[in-house]
């Protein structure tokens, strides 16, 4: 069992919980997710390890209730316990002297980033940091990151925060500056955003790396549920990922895969009380 020992809400219906993992929080490395399951026989919900305290022996999950089962999960309160938490599971965010790094962070992708900024402005480092999200409310992290960040950038698409507009108009302004002009990119969000970014720093050479979220069953590159195709191979998002160069991904492969289980997710939504239902659909709009 897994006690729970904090659980935050930080925007609408995402949470940051504090989980006691000691052998997990010893273990793991930025970039690398666990595996949650909230009851026996339930449904496995992987997430990326946000932080972790060795002293304290304790991981940090961001976690969106975008289904059933999420929602469980931050239905969870302090004092109470995750029935297994599986990990540390995928393989580590390369972590390189890259001289300006531009961290791209799109809705909850910014709490997938957090552990990678960190650890990019520990190792030198100059780490800019540029956070999207449709509204105010759902900008999250802003200040811890500013903590790792030469600057932060916010845009937000209603304009009520920051920027009116997409990360990538914010990254453009970045490129197109010399003495601002990352050497490398990690962008982590929503598929499209990490496509476009992708297509922007294409004609400049500039390094990107993206973090990709097909559906992970076993998280152990034996069921296949994962597959991505990257530079024209087949590789596992669990095992080989879920990090991968942006330039080589194929993004059509990646939305056509995740589009797969929408009617799926549909059906499962037809199940649900009306008023559980109603919460779930306004946030995966
Ligand atoms: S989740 Fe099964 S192979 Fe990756």
């Amino acid at each position: 069992m897994f006690e729970v020992i904090r659980n935050d809400i930080l925007a609408p219906n995402v949470h940051r919980m504090v989980i006691r993992a000691p052998r997990i929080a010893k273990a793991r490395k930025p970039g690398q997710f666990v595996i949650v399951r909230v009851e026996e026989g339930g449904e496995r919900i992987p997430l990326t390890i946000g932080d972790a305290s060795t002293k304290e022996g304790t991981i940090t999950l961001f976690i969106q209730a975008v289904g059933l089962t999420s929602q469980k999960i931050v239905s969870i309160p302090a004092g109470l316990d995750l029935k297994d938490v599986a990990g540390p599971l995928g393989q580590p965010t390369e972590i390189k002297s890259w001289g300006r790094v531009a961290c791209i962070g799109g809705g909850l992708g910014t709490a997938v980033l957090y552990p990678t900024a960190k650890a990019l402005q520990e190792t030198g480092n100059e780490v800019t940091t540029i956070i999207g999200g449709r509204s105010a409310s759902y900008i999250i992290l802003a200040e811890e990151l500013s903590a790792f960040s030469r600057e932060v950038q916010i845009t937000t698409e209603d304009g009520s925060l920051g920027r009116k507009g997409f990360v990538t108009e914010e990254l453009q302004d970045l490129i197109d500056d010399p003495a601002r002009r990352p050497h490398a990119v990690i962008a982590i969000g929503p598929v499209p955003m990490m496509r476009t970014v992708a297509e922007l720093t294409r004609p400049y050479g500039i390094k990107t790396i993206v973090s990709l979220n097909p559906l992970i069953i076993d998280g152990t590159g034996m069921c296949g549920s994962c597959r991505v195709e990257v530079g024209g191979e087949t590789k596992f998002a669990c095992v080989d990922g879920p990090e991968f160069d942006g330039h080589l991904v194929n993004f059509d492969f990646l939305s056509n895969r995740l589009a797969t289980y929408h009617e799926e997710e549909a059906r499962m939504l037809e199940q649900l009380p009306a008023n559980l239902r109603a919460r779930l659909v306004q946030v995966k709009r």
